[in-house]
């Protein structure tokens, strides 16, 4: 009997040490049945909330760059174009739906808003903009050397098939995607809910004042009439739209701070903070998305703020600079349009109201409050 009871005894030993050692490995021993069977961890999902002519682009390019990242560039923007005649209250619906299942790498919704019913990513307008679809495994046309290249990518992997994309989201540990076309985050609330997601909101707001200057040399016609749709004013001016864009950024962020679904899983980040110290800011939004800053990203964010790169969007010219621009650029009677529809967003994200030309002129004075 003894030699048996010894035997269990050594046997019970070795277990021990075998699950204790296989939990601190994080690898599922045998004997336990795993739910997630194939052991991978959940991917991560980011959604970059913005508003137009906010720098959304630039933040992007920044989760882009990273090796983990499947990313995507305004998912939404076929949907709102077959859908042109809605208000963005409607679209909020299928974007909703949309973002879901592009997210769990499912691209058949995306096929019903493409003009040639999404056999090639060349359909999707911005597909050059996204580093994933230009290297293997979605598009193999280049070799290992050459990099990501946007123009090129363009021209070379025009033919890769949404079935293509798919499979090749699904390599990826992040999705992440930008969306200018969400003006209202209840609207995104059961995501949290879906166990399917590990869902993350990096909301960019921007000094209205240069939003409104950037407007001003960039028509955005058929967005404009989708954002203000459902007042019923068919007469369509910036400081209007500027208005309702304004009223969003808030709604958005009080929905944030509401709902304990949003906890840890909502972060803000003002263009100005990141124009004015790309590198510190980078190191917070990355932590915020569980993403390594490798010192070949590190290199390539110094190359894109000091330099202007061949290829790649150039951030330098939209440095501290391009922050004031609006200051000398737009009249003061058109400035206090805008802080009076803006208010409640400058109080909210910290940007001071000037009360004089004077004060508008004066570059010496700071707009823009200290973090
Ligand atoms: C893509 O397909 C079209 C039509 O089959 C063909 O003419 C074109 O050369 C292809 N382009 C590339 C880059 O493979
Ligand atoms: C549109 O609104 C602007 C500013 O309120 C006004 O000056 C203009 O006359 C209006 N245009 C039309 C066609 O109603
Ligand atoms: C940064 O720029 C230098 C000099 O132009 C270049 O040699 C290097 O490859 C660049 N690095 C990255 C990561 O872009
Ligand atoms: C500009 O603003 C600074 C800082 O508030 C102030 O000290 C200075 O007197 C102002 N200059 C003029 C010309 O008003």
């Amino acid at each position: 009997m003894l030699p048996r009871l010894k035997y269990f005894f050594f046997l019970f030993i070795f277990l021990s040490f075998f699950s204790i050692s296989q939990f601190l490995f994080r690898k599922t021993p045998f004997f336990i049945h795993s739910p997630n069977s194939d052991l991978k961890k959940k991917p991560v999902h980011l959604l970059v909330v913005s508003s137009w002519r906010s720098g959304s682009s630039f933040l992007g390019q920044i989760f882009n760059h990273h090796n983990d990242v499947f990313y995507l560039f305004e998912p939404g923007h076929s949907l709102w174009m077959k859908f042109s005649g809605e208000s963005s209250e409607l679209l909020h619906f299928p974007l909703r739906d949309l973002l879901r299942s592009l997210f769990t790498c499912d691209v058949s919704p995306l096929r019903q808003y493409l003009h040639k019913g999404g056999k090639h990513i060349s359909e999707l307008g911005f597909f050059a903009e996204s580093r994933a679809l230009c290297t293997p495994p979605a598009c193999s046309a280049f070799m290992p050397t050459e990099g990501y290249d946007r123009l090129k990518c363009y021209y070379r992997c025009r033919n890769t098939s949404l079935n293509k994309m798919a499979e090749s989201c699904k390599t990826y540990s992040h999705v992440v995607m930008k969306t200018v076309r969400i003006l209202d985050l209840s609207v995104l609330l059961p995501l949290f809910r879906d166990p399917a997601l590990d869902l993350r909101i990096l909301h960019l707001v921007r000094d209205p004042r240069a939003v409104a200057l950037s407007r001003k040399s960039f028509t955005l016609n058929i967005e404009d009439r989708i954002v203000l749709k459902s007042d019923g004013n068919t007469n369509i001016t910036i400081s209007r739209v500027m208005k309702k864009i304004c009223k969003s950024q808030v709604d958005i962020n009080n929905v944030a701070k509401a709902a304990e679904v949003l906890q840890g899983r909502y972060m803000t980040i003002r263009h100005e903070d990141l124009s004015n110290e790309p590198l510190k800011h980078i190191k917070k939004i990355y932590s915020f998305a569980s993403l390594y800053l490798t010192k070949n990203l590190e290199q390539w964010v110094y190359n894109i703020t000091h330099k202007e790169v061949e290829g790649i969007m150039t951030f330098s010219r939209d440095s501290s600079k391009v922050v004031q621009k609006w200051r000398t650029a737009l009249k003061f009677n058109f400035v206090k349009q805008i802080q009076d529809n803006c208010k409640e967003a400058m109080d909210l994200f910290g940007y001071r109201s000037v009360r004089s030309e004077e004060e508008q002129q004066n570059l010496t004075l700071g707009l823009v409050n200290q973090e």
